[in-house]
């Protein structure tokens, strides 16, 4: 499939957009200090260092798991079955618990994942979410593929 453009120059910090890059969703969010700040803390992953090889080399495996820290770019696909969660941004709700400071929920068979795609313990899906291959046009362009 080809590249695909994305123009995050509209995207506001805790929004997220969905592009299409050979039939997948790629969710891109733009993250507060606060967030990159909560994703540093959490001791509740199961490969918090990203050593699974769920992202191209050149993404860093630092807890943003990003090339600019304050965007993220993910495949959102569960990797557990291939459903796709939900983006819940929001800290502690009511339905998902004190300790969530943001992430993603599946519906499938509950996995967890943070605003990094990293899984959460006692999640079914065995890897952390998948980083698509990408770079940066300019500060607002994304190229992905
Ligand atoms: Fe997401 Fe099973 S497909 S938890």
């Amino acid at each position: 499939g080809a590249p695909v453009k994305v123009d995050i120059s509209k995207l506001e910090v805790g929004q997220q957009m969905v592009a299409k890059w050979r039939g997948k969703p790629v969710w891109i969010v733009r993250r507060s200090e606060e967030t990159l700040a909560n994703l540093a803390k959490l001791d509740n992953l199961q490969d918090p260092n990203s050593e699974a090889p769920q992202q191209p080399a050149y993404v860093p495996t630092t807890p943003a798991r990003a090339i600019r820290e304050d965007v993220s770019v993910l495949v959102g696909i569960c990797t557990h079955l291939g459903c796709s969660p939900t983006y819940r941004p929001e800290i502690a709700p009511a339905d998902l618990g004190e300790d969530w400071v943001g992430g993603y929920y599946c519906p499938c068979h509950g996995s967890r994942f943070d605003l990094s795609g990293r899984v959460m313990n006692g999640s079914p899906a065995p890897t952390n979410l998948v980083i698509p291959p990408h770079r940066y046009e300019s500060d607002s362009v994304i190229i992905v593929g």
